[in-house]
Formats: C-alpha cells, sequence, structure tokens
C-alpha cells in the first residue's frame, strides 16, 4: 500500500485537495467541528457535521462511526467518515489503533480502495505525532488484513478489497517529518504481522516445518540476516533428544530454524535472544486431544511465527542490537514410533524428563531451544509460546501470561506491550510448586497430570533449561494468539502477537 503524508492546511481550507473515497475525520466526546479542527470543512459542507452532532447522531463515544455523504464540489471527496475518540483524558495509541481499525473496516465494508485519514490523536494531544502516524498505520493495515488465501472466488475479488492508497493529514507542517517517520514503522510492523497472521492461519498440511523454515528463508534473505535450518539429524548430533522426541510420530521432520542478526553498527556486544515454539500442528499425541476445536491447533506454531516476523521487522528497521531468532518447529502426531507417556528423554544440557502427556509437547522443544541459547550468551533471552490451555482459563484472549526472572526485563517487555497494544500480565515462578514435576525416574516430569496451576508449572519446567544467571521471560500466548471474535483491526484468527512487542522490546533496547 502507498502510504502518504500530506500537510494540509485544516484549519484554513484545503479539504478541496482531498480526493479520496474515503476522508476519515475524529472527534472527542462532545466536541464540536470547530473544536476538532474541522470547522472550514464543516463551513463547506454547509453545517452538515455540526447538524449531526446537534441531532444527537454523533457524539465522540469512542469508535462509533457516522457515514456522511457530500454535495457539490466544495470537498473533493464523496463521503466523510466520522470516528469518535471518546473521552479526551482516556485515549491512547491504543485507541488510535483501534480507531483506525474501524475506519479500515469501513473501507472494506464499502469496497473502497482510496482512504485519507486524519492522525487521530496527533497535534490537538500529548501522543507524539510519530507515535500517533505509527498507530494509525498499524491499525489500517491490520485492519484490512483477511485470510482469503483458499477461497477460489473472493480470491479473485481480492483486489477489490485490497486498499491502494492512505493518505495521512498532518495537522501541521512541521509534523510532516515525525510522521513520516512514525508511518514507516508502523507499516513495517504491520505488513510483516500479516504475513505473521497468514502463516498462524494456514492449515497444518500447508505449513508444515520444513515449509516453515522455507518462509523463514524466504522471508528473511537479503536483509543482513544468516538463517541456518538444522534438521533432525544435526539435531541428534547436538543432543537434542528433547525436542527431537515430539516429531517421532510424524512423517514430517522437525526442523530448528536459527536466524541471526547481527548487525555491524550494533551499539553494544548484548544479544538478545528470541525463541519460539511452532508446533505446526499439535494433535496431542498418543495422548490425543478431543476432536472438538483440535482445528485450531494449526496455530501453535504462533510463537515461531511471531519470532521470525519480529526477526524481519528488525532487520528492515535497522536496529542496531544483535538479536537471534530460534524457532523450535514440529508436527506432534501419535504414530507406531511416536513418544509414549512413561518415555523418558534428555535434553541438551543432560536433564531427563519423564513425559506425563505427550500433549504436552511445546516445552520439550522449547527446552532445547533454551539450552541451545547458551552458546550466544545472551543479555537476555525471551521465548514465546502457545504454551497451555491453563493460561486461557486464567487470561483468556486479551491477555498473554508473562512469567519473568528479572524485574527490569519484565519492566521493558510491559512497556513494549503496552506500546504495541498487546498486553502482558504477570504470573509467578512460584518455586515451591516446582516439587510437583519431580519425577521417581528421571530429573523431572514433564507435566504434574493435574490441571492445577498448569501455566505455572509449565513455566518452571522451562526454568530449567534456561542459561545460568540469565535474565529470561517466557510469555504464554495460547489465548492471545487466535482471537475468536471479530474486533477493531483485528478479524477472527491469528493475531500475530506477540510479534510487534518483541519488535517494541528491540526498539526500546536500541534507545
Ligand atoms: N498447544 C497446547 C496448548 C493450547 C491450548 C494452545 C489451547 C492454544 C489453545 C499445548 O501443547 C497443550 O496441549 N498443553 C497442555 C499441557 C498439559 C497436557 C500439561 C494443556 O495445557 O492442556
Ligand atoms: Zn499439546
Ligand atoms: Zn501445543
Amino acid at each position: 500500500m502507498d502510504i502518504r503524508i500530506k500537510d494540509v492546511n485544516l484549519g484554513g481550507g484545503g479539504w478541496d485537495e482531498i480526493a479520496s473515497d474515503l476522508l476519515v475525520i475524529s472527534l472527542f466526546e462532545g466536541q464540536s467541528a470547530k473544536e476538532a479542527g474541522f470547522g472550514t470543512l464543516d463551513a463547506a459542507l454547509g453545517g452538515m457535521i455540526e447538524q449531526v452532532i446537534h441531532a444527537g447522531d454523533f457524539k465522540g463515544e469512542a469508535l462509533k462511526t457516522r457515514l456522511l455523504y457530500t454535495h457539490g464540489d466544495a470537498v473533493a471527496t464523496r463521503r466523510i467518515l466520522l470516528v469518535g475518540l471518546g473521552k479526551q483524558a482516556e485515549f491512547s495509541a491504543a485507541l488510535a489503533r483501534r480507531a483506525a481499525g474501524v475506519a479500515a473496516q469501513a473501507l472494506i465494508d464499502l469496497k473502497l480502495r482510496r482512504l485519507t485519514s486524519v492522525v487521530h490523536g496527533a497535534g490537538n494531544h500529548r501522543l507524539p505525532a510519530a507515535t500517533a502516524a505509527q498507530a494509525v498505520v498499524e491499525g489500517t493495515i491490520l485492519g484490512l488484513y483477511r485470510f482469503i488465501t483458499h477461497k477460489r472466488e473472493e480470491n479473485s475479488q481480492r483486489a477489490t478489497v485490497d486498499a491502494d492508497e492512505l493518505i495521512l493529514l498532518a495537522p501541521t507542517a512541521d509534523l510532516v517529518k515525525e510522521m513520516e517517520v512514525g508511518a514507516q514503522v508502523g507499516q513495517i510492523l504491520a505488513d510483516n504481522a500479516n504475513l505473521v497472521r497468514d502463516l498462524v492461519n494456514e492449515p497444518g498440511n500447508y505449513v508444515t516445518p520444513k515449509v516453515l523454515a522455507a518462509q523463514a528463508q524466504a522471508l528473511t534473505q537479503e536483509m543482513g540476516i544468516a538463517l541456518t535450518v538444522c534438521d533432525e539429524d544435526a539435531m541428534r548430533a547436538m543432543g537434542m533428544e528433547s525436542f527431537l522426541s515430539v516429531s517421532r510420530g510424524s512423517a514430517e521432520e522437525a526442523q530448528f530454524i536459527v536466524l541471526e542478526y547481527f548487525p555491524p553498527a550494533a551499539a553494544s556486544a548484548d544479544t538478545l535472544v528470541l525463541v519460539g515454539k511452532a508446533i505446526t500442528f499439535d494433535t496431542g499425541g498418543i495422548s490425543i486431544k478431543p476432536n472438538d476445536g483440535m482445528w485450531e491447533m494449526k496455530s501453535d506454531m504462533a510463537g515461531g511465527a511471531a519470532v521470525i516476523g519480529a526477526l524481519r521487522s528488525i532487520a528492515q528497521l535497522h536496529l542496531p542490537v544483535r538479536v537471534v531468532g530460534l524457532v523450535c518447529a514440529a508436527e506432534n502426531m501419535p504414530g507406531p514410533a511416536a513418544i509414549k507417556p512413561g518415555d523418558v528423554v534428555k535434553a541438551m544440557n543432560g536433564k531427563s524428563v519423564e513425559y506425563i502427556s505427550t500433549d504436552a509437547e511445546g516445552r520439550m522443544v522449547l527446552a532445547d531451544g533454551l539450552c541451545y541459547s547458551a552458546r550466544y550468551h545472551p543479555t537476555a533471552i525471551v521465548d514465546c509460546a502457545t504454551l497451555t490451555g491453563s493460561i486461557v482459563m486464567t487470561l483468556s484472549s486479551d491477555l498473554s501470561g508473562i512469567f519473568c526472572n528479572d524485574d527490569a526485563l519484565f519492566a521493558r517487555l510491559q512497556a513494549a506491550s503496552e506500546a504495541a497494544g498487546e498486553p502482558l500480565w504477570r504470573l509467578p515462578l512460584w518455586k515451591p510448586y516446582r516439587e510437583r514435576i519431580n519425577s521417581d525416574v528421571a530429573d523431572m516430569k514433564g507435566s504434574t497430570g493435574t490441571r492445577y496451576a498448569g501455566a505455572i508449572i509449565a513455566a518452571l519446567f522451562l526454568q530449567e533449561f534456561v542459561p545460568e544467571n540469565t535474565p529470561w521471560a517466557h510469555i504464554d500466548i495460547a489465548g492471545a494468539a487466535w482471537q475468536d471474535d471479530n474486533k477493531p483491526y483485528q478479524p477472527r484468527g491469528a493475531s500475530a502477537n506477540p510479534m510487534r512487542t518483541l519488535v517494541e522490546f528491540v526498539r526500546s533496547w536500541a534507545e
């Protein structure tokens, strides 16, 4: 999509220059057209906006919209969408992103292609212009996303749904540069989030571990990212028996995908390692899942996909930080050679694990991924995984659970997640529960066999494989990676959460 920032003197006319299919303007609750800076526009429209407000048909309530049709030539665009921003005191970048998502939805519904929008909250609010522009671009591009690859008819019409122009109106000329910077960041983040959504929405027969590795290759080449794919032989040579145990029942070979972004201009020797669970389909294995909702387990690779998208974004933004992405890809199937409850396997760091449920497979691949990260002497490790049903029971789909052994790292991730609009809630690495995975025959059990504190137990398990004295965070995205309902800028299905959080985290590290 072509994105441009246009400096029109909104207060002093200039509306006749806007020739888009749809013009989006926004007002806070209780604002008049004039107070919101649309006095001259309203005058050109013969007072139409004020009339609508006066009639009580538009009050500026958050994300409420009203579509107006212009008449005559005073305004070049035929349609104006009023979008409410709610109470001024409650406004945030998150709301700007959602307002843009609502406008994108209107563009889709009307089958239009060219959009002009004010930058919600810029100019008349404390939000920096770059942040506001980034949020509006993100909300627009994310909001226009549809997964229709496998639909014959809609696919042929796809061009009519895709917008091809977004013009952002800068309230004053001095903000144009700042907005351009923010818009570019937003475009990279949202475009890559949509690529991640594609990977996650694709069914398991289309995205196998090998396909994921090929996609990682295609998406990150010629960007200063070195990619290595370890096949099962290579993993065996490294002693990754825990990881390998997961794919033993599957006809698809496991793949350990290593992405290294070491920019020559790195500001420090710090190395951040991002680890992602990428089970391309999780049947549960021998501990097989019930069929109800099992199809959704095509999204069990969301953590790994987010890591790939994050690395691509980080490289495209030329962030001066060394970052490694480790994607643990495997398919969890029952089969004649499949791992069984009671079986014992050894991870790369020598610790042995007794399987209780073969459905607790994510932690088994991550265990070796975390062990592997030690070779980088990482400054911090962040893993993300659709790890437990327990986190869905606890936090549902708005929040991800985060477990962290370092308060400073947590604070940084929380700030990043807030900037991205992908909220996190911290849960405890409660040491006393560690004994619940004591095993009679091995160094530990993979899971307890009960449902109690499942997400915490899983995090305590992972902690056993984190290199010593290393700040580490584990983000359980089992709820947030997949959305059952349509929301502004988030159609049903894959969300790409927490890709944008990971990138904002690395951006904050670069500053
Ligand atoms: N992939 C699932 C977790 C999951 C559940 C993701 C719902 C998304 C939505 C994971 O591999 C799993 O099956 N976890 C088990 C672990 C248990 C057997 C200890 C769980 O949470 O039930
Ligand atoms: Zn599972
Ligand atoms: Zn799983």
